[in-house]
């Protein structure tokens, strides 16, 4: 589906980053959390080219983006002011699983935190009493996005910076080691979720593997036609019979299992 969206508003996520609200009821009634839209950048129109993105959050008759200016479509994607329409299609791909599974354990890189915060409202709306935690991880605390909102939801948050800024020291998997060790002395299941840069993944991915718990990865990948027709967005992924296949992140994810990852 392609939606003639509305800019609703368009505000400061932080340095360099900003959530783009749209108004957008079709879109909003059917994303799920994990799935992304692919935007046509009004200043790029001449361009065939979209950009995906991550629904922050669906609801009300809007979609939230959180991005990160990075190149040529993001930094022209800032010149976008309320009242302006913006072409967006999705949804796109395939989610992550809403029903809780254990301890719910959400970990974010960056803009990666986007999906988590989709995410973590519909499991915390689900009604079976489960509490997401989440895990943030960036360079410094400015890439430590939308904790205040996450913090209004309920949602228990451990961060971490390279530069000590804000939270541990470190990489985000350290906290997210302490409470892994914590649960496992108390028996206690956890599921799994990241979406961030391809390190992060990875060692989560490793994590739920390891210890036989479900993970759901996000794959952060470049795309160009967002429907399966390009074959620019491709991960191997192992099948069920043992065979390694190249997926293509855009219909098959780009939410995947950790167990059948190839990396
Ligand atoms: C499924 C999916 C969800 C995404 N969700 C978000 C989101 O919620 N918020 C957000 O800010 N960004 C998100 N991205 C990344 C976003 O699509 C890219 O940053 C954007 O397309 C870059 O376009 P550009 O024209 O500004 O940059 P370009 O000029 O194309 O590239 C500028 C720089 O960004 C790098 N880059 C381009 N695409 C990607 C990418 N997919 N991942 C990492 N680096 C990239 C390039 O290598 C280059 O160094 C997502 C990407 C995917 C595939
Ligand atoms: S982006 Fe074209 S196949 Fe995935």
């Amino acid at each position: 589906m392609n939606e003639k969206t509305t800019v609703a508003s368009h505000d400061s996520a932080g340095p360099g980053y900003r959530f783009l609200v749209l108004d957008a009821p079709h879109l909003a009634a059917q994303l799920v959390p994990g799935q992304f839209v692919h935007v046509k950048v009004p200043a790029l129109e001449a361009s065939a080219l979209r950009r995906p993105f991550s629904v922050f959050d669906a609801d009300g008759g809007q979609v939230t983006l959180l991005y990160k200016s990075v190149g040529r479509g993001t930094v022209a994607l800032n010149s976008v002011q309320v009242g302006d329409g913006v072409e967006v299609m999705g949804p796109l791909g395939h989610g992550f699983p809403e029903k809780c599974n254990g301890v719910p354990l959400l970990v974010g890189g960056g803009y990666g935190v986007a999906p988590l915060y989709f995410l973590a409202k519909r499991l915390l709306a689900g009604g079976s009493g489960c509490k997401p935690i989440l895990f943030v991880g960036g360079r410094t605390k400015d890439d430590l996005l939308a904790l205040d909102r996450f913090a209004a939801l309920g949602v228990e948050i451990r961060t971490a910076t390279n530069d000590g800024s804000a939270g541990v020291k470190g990489f985000v998997t350290e906290p997210l080691d302490d409470v892994l060790a914590s649960l496992k002395q108390k028996s206690e299941q956890f599921e799994l979720f990241t979406c961030g840069p391809d390190g992060l993944l990875k060692a989560v991915a490793q994590r739920a593997v390891g210890t036989g718990n479900p993970g759901w990865i996000s794959m952060d990948r470049h795309m160009i036609c967002g429907v399966g027709a390009c074959f620019a967005c491709i991960q191997k992924i192992k099948l069920p019979n043992g065979e390694v296949f190249n997926a293509r992140c855009c219909v098959n994810g780009p939410v995947f299992k950790a167990e059948d990852l190839v990396w």
